[in-house]
């Protein structure tokens, strides 16, 4: 499956939680490939610790072959597509939108075949542009990740509009949210997601350790039972089932 999470607003917890779902399918056997095509400040690489030479960017732009661009993370069967940081929109790279899919379908295709990979996560960059975007057309399912902030919330209006252009499947993924209104708040965006007609994933509470960890470790790794591991999972059990 090709699984791509969006956000309006940066910051909402994008890559924690893909880099997370990604260790979480590899404990379940799943081989999974998560590529960073969050192109103008790639991270996924500092969450993962991987010192990688060529990049998502070098195979769009034909200087290298679609094996060098895969790292795997520590002997697991989880494999890291980085990015380096890039002032251009992936599109940008190409003369047409069409080149750019196909160069990044043509990436997928080669993963998949040679590592048997189960399930490729896009770590997308937040906002609406076109390297989003492109991601957000070939994924199966796109998950947008908000806070309640009323710019996210906003913005998650939109992007959610966006997917069904786009006849892409989305779904909603409320995080960072404080403990003590959990309830108040998950009545309040089950009622969002019902007026705009999207399936509502689950909330996350915002976690202090998650916070003090600074992405220099992934819980689901270190302590599987945690509280964000565990919501974390509920939510994969909706997502991917
Ligand atoms: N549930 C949570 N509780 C507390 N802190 C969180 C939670 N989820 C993520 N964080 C923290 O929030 C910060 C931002 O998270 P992350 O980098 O995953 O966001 P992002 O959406 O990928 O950001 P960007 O849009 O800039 O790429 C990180 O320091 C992360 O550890
Ligand atoms: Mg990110």
């Amino acid at each position: 499956m090709l699984l791509s999470f969006h956000s309006y607003k940066g910051g909402t917890g994008k890559t924690t939680f893909v880099g997370n779902l990604g260790v979480m399918l590899s404990q379940q056997g799943k081989k999974v490939c998560i590529i960073d095509t969050d192109v103008n400040g790639p991270g996924l690489h500092s969450l993962f610790d991987i010192r990688y030479d060529m990049t998502l960017i070098d195979f769009l732009q034909g200087l290298c072959s679609a094996d060098e661009v895969v790292y795997r993370y520590e002997g697991s069967d989880v494999y890291i597509i980085p990015s380096k940081a890039c002032e251009e929109d992936i599109s940008a790279l190409f003369t047409t939108p069409g080149e750019a899919k196909d160069k990044l379908l043509d990436l997928i295709k080669k993963t998949g075949e040679r590592l048997d990979i189960d399930h490729f996560l896009f770590d997308c960059s937040p906002g609406i542009n076109k390297s989003s975007l492109l991601t957000m057309n070939i994924a199966d399912k796109a998950t947008i990740v908000s806070t309640i902030d009323i710019q996210d919330i906003r913005g998650t209006y939109v992007l959610s509009n966006m997917a069904t252009k786009l006849g892409t499947h989305a779904s909603l993924l409320f995080n960072r949210i404080p403990l003590d209104k959990k309830d108040e708040i998950n009545e309040v965006v089950l009622d969002f997601s019902d007026k705009l007609g999207t399936e509502l994933l689950g909330l996350i509470t915002y976690d202090e350790s998650v916070a003090r960890s600074w992405s220099r470790k992934i819980p689901m790794k270190d302590e599987p039972d945690c509280s964000y591991c565990t919501q974390l999972k509920a939510i994969a059990e909706l997502l991917i089932g």
